[in-house]
């Protein structure tokens, strides 16, 4: 039997029905644990009746069939979506049929993993000039927030690639918009509360926020336009046109695609980098056998393209860090029309709900589910093969994430440089929480120390 065959065939649990409001009062502390207890003791399968009602997948086989058949039998005309549509307006994360598929046919292409090698410069740019603040505070022995650093770094990369140079001087501006928008996206979407024009407190700030990033998005539009091509993703969109039509992009999807960009393009790879500092601060030996694998294949020479394929240990410790800490942690969708889902008929209009926390942690497809353990991603280990929607860090389906390849080139590039240079000694004393908004990260930041190798 294929992979595919036995992924279709998989799931043979049972729909279970929790009583109604069942440990509600846990989804307003940390979700990810409210829906990684639900599936531990109700199943793959569950239909949730509460304050919200859903439907808990937590089986690769289900959640492919869902992810695969998005636009199909299911959408993102959720609430939940509906809610994240108030930011992203038109734009790729939340757009639907002709309009996503006309969008997505676009911007694709620039983002294909060859298309991405061009942004390779700029990266290794920003990350020596992030370093070569730290050797400051190696020097003084001062404490970074690895948080903060990943976060303007990736900030600075995602807006090289995407305005070319001249977003910098707002980049304060951009992290504090990005802060807001996440919190606001993470808000459950509460009946009274969820339309933007009732007037709550975080209402008004997301719409303050709207308005000074759509009026700084429109500033780079009208800068470039007057400026010479440059080969950011801006430029690009500006010059390209609708197939069909022959018609350019007009400035409200442009912007729109920006901000999906932006939000979706630099918390998640921040978020995924500092899991990555944690993880090798807490395992001294997966740190040790990545060095080692640094030095055979880069030496002490600036990392060039043509490593890629050869950082194999780096891309696993990676792999590995996205399945325990999926930096885009929740999914949802809209059932579309009736669907008959693992047996059972699910309604029209209904909300299907995963959590790659859960998922990815599933003790059915992964041995110790909780140990950080990069070899089982060795393309040769006797774990594989095993589902590929078993760890879905980037989704799956016609709507994977559009940036896997530019995040991951990113990811194995900071990862490679940083440890080639660095060690960072974390701090034990702190306890680690985790959060789980929009992206998942530590709750406090992550404290570390800088050291020579
Ligand atoms: C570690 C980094 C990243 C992670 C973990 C991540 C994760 C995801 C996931 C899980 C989805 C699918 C959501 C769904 O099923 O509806 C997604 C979609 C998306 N991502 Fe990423 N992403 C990352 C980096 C990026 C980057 C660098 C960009 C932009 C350059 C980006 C832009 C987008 C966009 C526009 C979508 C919507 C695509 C569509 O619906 O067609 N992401 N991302």
């Amino acid at each position: 039997m294929t992979i595919a065959e036995r992924d279709a065939k998989d799931f043979d649990g049972q729909l279970v029905r929790p009583r109604w409001l069942y440990k509600q009062w846990m989804l307003a502390g940390n979700p990810a644990y409210f829906f990684e207890m639900l599936s531990r003791e109700f199943g793959d399968f569950v239909h949730y009746r509460g304050l919200f009602q859903f439907y808990l997948i937590n089986h690769p086989s289900l959640v492919k069939q869902v992810l695969q058949e998005t636009h199909e039998a299911f959408n993102k005309q959720s609430e939940i979506y509906n809610r994240f549509a108030n930011v992203f307006g038109g734009g790729l994360v939340v757009s639907e049929g002709a309009s996503w598929r006309r969008q997505r046919k676009l911007i694709q292409p620039l983002l294909g993993p060859k298309s991405v090698e061009r942004y390779f410069d700029g990266m290794v740019d920003s990350i020596n000039r992030m370093l070569n603040q730290w050797e400051l505070a190696r020097a003084d022995g001062r404490v970074l927030d690895v948080l903060l650093e990943m976060n303007r770094l990736t900030l600075e990369i995602a807006g090289r690639a995407l305005f070319h140079d001249r977003f910098e001087e707002r980049a304060h501006d951009i992290e504090r918009w990005t802060h807001e928008i996440n919190l606001y996206c993470a808000k459950p979407p509460l009946p009274i509360i969820r339309s933007i024009w009732f007037p709550s407190r975080r209402n008004i700030r997301i719409k303050r926020t709207l308005r000074d990033f759509h009026r700084f998005m429109q500033e780079m539009l009208d800068r470039q336009r007057s400026a010479e091509p440059c080969g950011s993703l801006l430029d690009v969109l500006l010059q390209s046109k609708h197939e069909e039509s022959g018609k350019p992009m007009s400035d409200a999807e442009i912007r729109d695609e920006m901000l999906g960009m932006i939000i979706g393009g630099h918390e998640t790879s921040s978020a995924a980098l500092t899991w990555v500092w944690y993880e090798l601060g807490k395992h001294p030996d997966v740190a040790t056998k990545l060095r080692q694998e640094l030095k055979t294949v880069l030496g002490d020479e600036p990392i060039r393209m043509e490593h890629m394929p050869r950082l194999r240990y780096t891309r696993m410790v990676i792999e590995e860090t996205l399945r325990l800490h999926p930096p885009f942690w929740f999914e949802n969708r809209n059932v579309a029309r009736d669907y008959e889902l693992g047996g059972r008929k699910v309604p029209k209009g209904s909300l299907i709900v995963f959590s790659r926390y859960s998922l990815h942690r599933h003790p059915k497809f992964w041995k110790n589910p909780d140990c950080f353990l990069p070899d089982r991603f060795d393309p040769d280990a006797l774990e594989n093969p095993r589902s590929r929607y078993a760890s879905i860090p980037f989704g799956g389906g016609p709507r994977v994430c559009i940036g896997i390849h530019f995040a991951t080139l990113e990811l194995i590039v900071a990862v490679s440089m940083i440890a080639q240079r660095f060690r960072l000694e974390i701090d034990t004393s702190d306890r680690h929480a985790m959060s789980a908004k929009l992206t998942m990260t530590p709750s406090h930041g992550l404290r570390v120390t800088c050291h020579r190798p």
